[in-house]
């Protein structure tokens, strides 16, 4: 058996806490403890507190010394578009020129053109692209993430995107939780008959994704000239009778009851919500919806228009940040960056911006028991930051890479 004693950390921050997500002033008690020691026993976590409580149990273990830096739980990113082919660096160029992202893709930019250069690229081809990201995710200290398909919209391209997925939780130290999002676009040969793909999507493809154990969660794109809410509905109500959790993308660009409508069905989460209208908040609370919010994606398509994360935290909801990373609206992977735009766009402090980065995403994703915090008993997924304080995580932006990432009580890198 290989044990670890992690020593001389100057704040362990262990959002310890109740075997739940964080509500109100729970996002702002991140459980540290300063000169904090944590003995590790092949993947799991052992013991968690300071050195004179740890180091009797901890004969022969090998001494990790943190060397006076903050020790954080890996980040959870509960929302990202790993798998997908290329980049759209030219649309990039012309949203700076002064394009909308919506203009872009109502001319079959966008998503689209990404779905065909996605269905062009073999599985070992995307495989490799997404290895790439994966190292990206993990150099910046995120553990564990989410991700969807929806690049791909046809079966066979869908199921090689969620392939994918699952290898990458098998080949790289990251740890993957499968989403399937065939509804993330209307494609171009059901230009006209979105209906149509509707049903392909509900009848055909959901079936085998539930029954292959490709996905544990399924998404849609519910927006204006993409899924309206009765389609919505046939997609969601599909995925919930085959035993799939709910996701949503709701009230990204307009406000029509998406975020009702995630919230009438049960869905474990409700994604963006820059649109939404105060008087959902309650509806989400009622019905346990955790809102995961994309500060990144408002950030790179030009917009100014976050979310109301102090509103929500004000209603009780268990927010959750996530990157959204994907070739489109936002291309980083960093966490840090997310709690950043955060803190200085939306007003959430540091202690709310990392616990809606780890603890809270964890749990929207049904992984509280095993993931987001440092506590006996659970995975040993945790970051060495080159900073001392929690609080320079977000303040210090535009590096985001960790010192040290543990995963699964390995180390996978060091600065
Ligand atoms: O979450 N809104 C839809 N899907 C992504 C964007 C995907 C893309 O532009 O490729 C999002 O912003
Ligand atoms: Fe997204």
């Amino acid at each position: 058996m290989s044990k670890l004693l992690i020593v001389n950390a100057s704040q362990l921050v262990t959002l310890a806490g109740p075997a739940r997500p964080r509500i109100g002033a729970e996002l702002r008690d991140l459980g540290i403890v300063t000169d904090g020691a944590m003995l590790v026993s092949d993947s799991r976590i052992v013991a968690v507190g300071t050195l004179a409580e740890i180091e009797p149990q901890a004969k022969d273990a090998e001494v990790i010394d943190a060397g006076r830096c903050l020790v954080t739980p890996g980040f959870v990113d509960a929302h990202t578009h790993l798998v997908f082919a290329g980049n759209r660096a030219d649309e990039f160029e012309k949203r700076c020129a002064g394009m909308t992202y919506q203009e872009i893709a109502s001319q079959g930019g966008g998503i689209r053109s990404t779905v065909r250069k996605t269905r062009a690229a073999s599985e070992d081809q995307l495989l490799q692209a997404a290895t790439r990201h994966a190292q990206w995710f993990l150099q910046g200290g995120t553990t564990t993430i989410e991700a969807k398909s929806g690049y791909g919209l046809t079966v066979e391209d869908e199921f090689k995107i969620l392939r994918v997925i699952g290898r990458i939780g098998e080949t790289t130290p990251l740890r993957t939780v499968p989403t399937f999002l065939g509804a993330h676009e209307i494609p171009e040969e059901y230009a006209g008959r979105a209906d149509d793909y509707v049903s392909l999507v509900a009848e055909e493809m959901m079936p085998r994704v539930a029954h292959q154990k490709l996905a544990e969660f399924c998404d849609i794109f519910c927006e204006a000239k993409v899924f309206n809410l009765g389609q919505s509905r046939r997609v969601l109500t599909a995925a919930k009778s085959h035993g799939l959790g709910l996701r949503m993308h709701a009230d990204q660009f307009t406000s029509f009851g998406a975020s009702d409508l995630a919230a009438e069905l049960g869905a474990k989460t409700c994604d963006h919500l820059e649109q939404t209208q105060p008087a959902s908040l309650a509806a989400l609370k009622a019905a346990e919806v955790q809102p995961v919010l994309l500060p990144g994606s408002v950030y790179a398509i030009g917009s100014h228009k976050y979310p109301a994360a102090r509103d929500m935290i004000g209603a009780g909801l268990a927010v959750v940040l996530a990157t959204d990373f994907n070739p489109g609206s936002s291309p980083t992977t960093s966490m840090r960056m997310v709690m950043s735009l955060a803190c200085t766009q939306m007003k959430v402090t540091p202690a709310e911006a990392l616990t809606a980065a780890t603890i809270n995403a964890a749990y929207s994703l049904n992984r509280g028991d095993e993931i987001g915090s440092l506590e006996a008993g659970k995975a040993a997924d945790f970051v060495i930051h080159d900073a001392e304080d929690y609080r320079e995580l977000p303040y210090f932006f535009g590096d985001h890479r960790a010192a040290s990432v543990f995963a699964r009580g390995k180390q996978y890198m060091t600065r």
